[in-house]
C-alpha cells in the first residue's frame, strides 16, 4: 500500500482533510462574484484549498483561471504566464483555442509546445517593444471570455505577493482599476508572505486597498486531523491510541504539512510494527527535523549575526519582554534599539511575528531547530 500521507505537493481528494467551513465559504463568494484576499504562512494548505473550491465551482458552470505567480519575476514574466492561464481556462480543441487567444489576446503570439507532461501553449512577445497594450489586453481578456459566454468567471493568483518585486507599481495599479469594473468575475489575491500582504492590502497608499473579503487562512482542526489519520493508519494495519494520536497533534501544532510530514515518517517506521508509540514518534520528529534541515540551514546562513542572536534568544524564552534589560543582558542583544532593526528584518521576512506583546518564531520546526542547534 502507498504511504498514505503526502506531503510537499498540492493534494486533492483522499489526500485532503476536511476544511468544509472554508470550501462552503469560499464558492459562496466566487459564486457571488466577490475579490477575496486568501493569506497565511506557506504549506497552511492554501493552494490545495483553492483547488477544491475551483473544481467545485466549475462543476456549476463557472469559469476557473489559476495563475501561480511565484516564478512572475518581472512584467515580461507576469504577461507570459497570464495568458499561459488563459488559455489553459479555455475550452476546446488546440484551433479553437488559439483562434480565440487571437480574438482576446491580439498582440501576442501563440506556440504550441510538446514536452513530457503536456502539450500545451507559451506565449512569446517582442519584449524591447512596450509592454503595456499586453498588459491592458490581459487585464481585460477573462472578463471579455465570461461575457461571450454568458457565464461568471474566477481568477485566482497565487502567490501574488510577488507583484510587489515588479520595476514599478504598472500592474498593480491597472489590477486594480481594471478589475473593479468586472462585475462577473471573483478575483482572488493569495499569498504566504504575510508581511508582503498585508502592506499590498492594508497600506491606505497602495492600489489594492480596501479591494476585498480578507480570509485568513488558519490551521487545520485537531478532531477532524485525527479522524483523518486515524483512519489511513488502520486502513494500513497500524494500530494507534487516543494518546499518541494527541501527541502528534501537539507536537505538529495542527500545521497542515508539518502533519502529514511527520505522519508520513511514522507510516513508514511503524508497518512493520503494527503500531505507533510514543518512541517512534519521538524518533519521527527527529527524522522530520533532519529531513527539513537543509531549509533550515539556508535560512539561518542568510541572516545577519544579530538577527540569529535574536532568534535564538526568541526560542529560549516564552513571550519575553524583548525591548526589556534583563532579556538584552541575558542573550547580550546590547541596546533595546540595536536590535530595533534585526527585529524589523525578521518580521519583514516573516521568520517572526507578533503575539502577546511579544515575539515568536513562525515555524514550529525552524524553532525546535534552532533550540537544538544553537
Ligand atoms: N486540507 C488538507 N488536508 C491534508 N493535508 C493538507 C491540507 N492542506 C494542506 N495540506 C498539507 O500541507 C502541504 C502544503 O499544502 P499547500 O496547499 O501547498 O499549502 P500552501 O499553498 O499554503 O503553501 C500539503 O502538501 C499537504 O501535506
Ligand atoms: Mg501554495
Amino acid at each position: 500500500m502507498k504511504n498514505p500521507f503526502v506531503y510537499g505537493k498540492t493534494v486533492s481528494g483522499e489526500h485532503f482533510c476536511n476544511r468544509d467551513k472554508e470550501v462552503k465559504e469560499l464558492v459562496a463568494e466566487i459564486i457571488t462574484c466577490q475579490n477575496i484576499i486568501i493569506f497565511s504562512p506557506r504549506r497552511y494548505g492554501k493552494t490545495s484549498l483553492i483547488m477544491r473550491v475551483l473544481k467545485k465551482v466549475k462543476s456549476m458552470g463557472i469559469l476557473t483561471f489559476y495563475i501561480d505567480l511565484y516564478p512572475a519575476i518581472n512584467k515580461q514574466r507576469f504577461i507570459e504566464i497570464y495568458a499561459g492561464a488563459i488559455s489553459s481556462g479555455i475550452s476546446g480543441g488546440f484551433k479553437q483555442i488559439a483562434k480565440k487567444i487571437k480574438e482576446y489576446l491580439p498582440r501576442i503570439i501563440p506556440k504550441i509546445v510538446m514536452d513530457d507532461q503536456s502539450v500545451h501553449f507559451e506565449f512569446e512577445f517582442d519584449r524591447a517593444a512596450n509592454i503595456s497594450p499586453h498588459i491592458d489586453d490581459l487585464l481585460e481578456a477573462v472578463k471579455k471570455i465570461a461575457d461571450r459566454q454568458n457565464k461568471s468567471a474566477v481568477v485566482v493568483f497565487d502567490e501574488f505577493q510577488e507583484i510587489a518585486n515588479f520595476e514599478d507599481d504598472e500592474i498593480e495599479r491597472k489590477m486594480r482599476s481594471v478589475f473593479q469594473n468586472h462585475e462577473n468575475v471573483s478575483y482572488v489575491f493569495m499569498g504566504s508572505k504575510t508581511h508582503l500582504m498585508r502592506d499590498i492590502f492594508n497600506n491606505p497608499n497602495r492600489p489594492f486597498y480596501k479591494s476585498g473579503r480578507h480570509f485568513p487562512l488558519q490551521k487545520i482542526s485537531g478532531n477532524e486531523l485525527a479522524k483523518f489519520s486515524k483512519q489511513k493508519f488502520s486502513a494500513g494495519g497500524i494500530n494507534i491510541g487516543k494518546n499518541e494520536t494527541e501527541n502528534i497533534i501537539a507536537a505538529t501544532e495542527c500545521h497542515p504539512y508539518y502533519f502529514q510530514m511527520l505522519c508520513n515518517i511514522l507510516w513508514e517506521t511503524c508497518q512493520e510494527h503494527g503500531r505507533i508509540t510514543q518512541d517512534y514518534i519521538n524518533e519521527a520528529i527527529d527524522i522530520l527535523i533532519a529531513r527539513e534541515s537543509s531549509i533550515y540551514i539556508a535560512i539561518w546562513e542568510s541572516l545577519t549575526g544579530k538577527q540569529k542572536n535574536l532568534l535564538a534568544a526568541l526560542v529560549g524564552e516564552e513571550h519575553p519582554e524583548v525591548f526589556g534589560k534583563k532579556f538584552l543582558a541575558k542573550y547580550m542583544l546590547g541596546t533595546s534599539s540595536s536590535i530595533q532593526k534585526a527585529m524589523k528584518n525578521l518580521l519583514e521576512k516573516d521568520l517572526i511575528r507578533q503575539e502577546n506583546g511579544s515575539y515568536v518564531v513562525v515555524d514550529l520546526f525552524f524553532k525546535k531547530w534552532i533550540q537544538r542547534t544553537w
